[in-house]
């Protein structure tokens, strides 16, 4: 068992598909931003283990003014990094702040869409014992439930076997010297990675492992998710 996990949360993004004065992670839903949800979910997670835990939450320059009036005295625990200009710069700066500590090696790192906060006690259960038994990069992944195409070079698309692919969610569990070393590594070309899972494998070139993703696990991401969140919610406990 790891003696600490790192909650990496990212949540430094503008939100355009989403759109609207307020990025979709700060508003709210069932009575609080939607970025607390998972930061309670890690809380109740790791409240019920012996597990050291330290939360990371990425922000933008307006997102800690946001933090600042609506989070930072309910979650005094909770350490801030800086934004990055894309996702996994994000992730890269939050790394920093973990390098830092001398004592980080053989702890696990956990990078979360502050975007995804349908984060049920299973599948950060599901993640945690896979990294117990010695998996190095675990993502959660769900079968695609429409057909897929590629797109064709010059135009149109054409259809490919759906079996072969998987839609991948966070969190993304790693052993932290994996995430911290495969980052140095592809330090030129983060700009271009959209997961940690893409990252380590640029960097390391062997097969990630998964564990079965959640489909209440949404990311929000256009304006008609947040209402889907708010549903799903009231349906159910997480
Ligand atoms: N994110 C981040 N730093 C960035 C870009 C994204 O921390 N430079 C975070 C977002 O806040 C979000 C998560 O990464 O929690 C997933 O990204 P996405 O859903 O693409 O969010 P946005 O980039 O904010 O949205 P969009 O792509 O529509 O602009
Ligand atoms: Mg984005």
């Amino acid at each position: 068992m790891a003696h600490r996990i790192y909650f990496v949360i990212v949540a430094a993004g503008g939100g355009t598909r989403f759109g609207g004065d307020i990025p979709k992670q700060f508003r709210q839903l069932a009575g609080k931003p939607v970025l607390c949800h998972s930061i309670d979910a890690i809380k109740t997670f790791c409240g019920a283990s012996e597990i050291d835990v330290r939360v990371i939450l990425v922000l933008s320059p307006a997102g800690k003014d946001f933090w600042k009036s609506n989070g930072a005295d309910s979650y005094p625990f909770v350490e801030i990094a800086d934004g990055g200009v894309s996702r996994a710069e994000s992730v890269a700066n939050a790394l920093a702040m973990v390098e830092a500590e001398s004592d980080y090696a053989g702890s696990i790192i956990m990078v979360h869409d502050a975007a995804r906060p349908m984060l049920s006690q299973e599948l950060l259960g599901r993640l945690m014992r896979a990294c117990s038994q010695g998996s190095q990069a675990v993502v959660p992944a769900l079968a695609p439930t429409d057909s897929l195409m590629e797109k064709a070079d010059i135009c149109g698309a054409m259809p490919v076997d759906r079996s072969s692919f998987l839609a991948v969610q966070t969190p993304q569990a790693f052993h932290a010297d994996t995430l911290i070393s495969a980052y140095r590594n592809q330090k030129d070309n983060l700009a271009r990675m959209t997961d940690e899972a893409s990252v380590v494998f640029a960097s390391t070139n062997s097969p990630i492992e998964y564990v079965d993703g959640d489909v209440r696990n949404i990311k929000i991401t256009n304006p008609a998710d947040l209402p889907l969140a708010e549903i799903l919610l009231q349906q159910c406990s997480l």
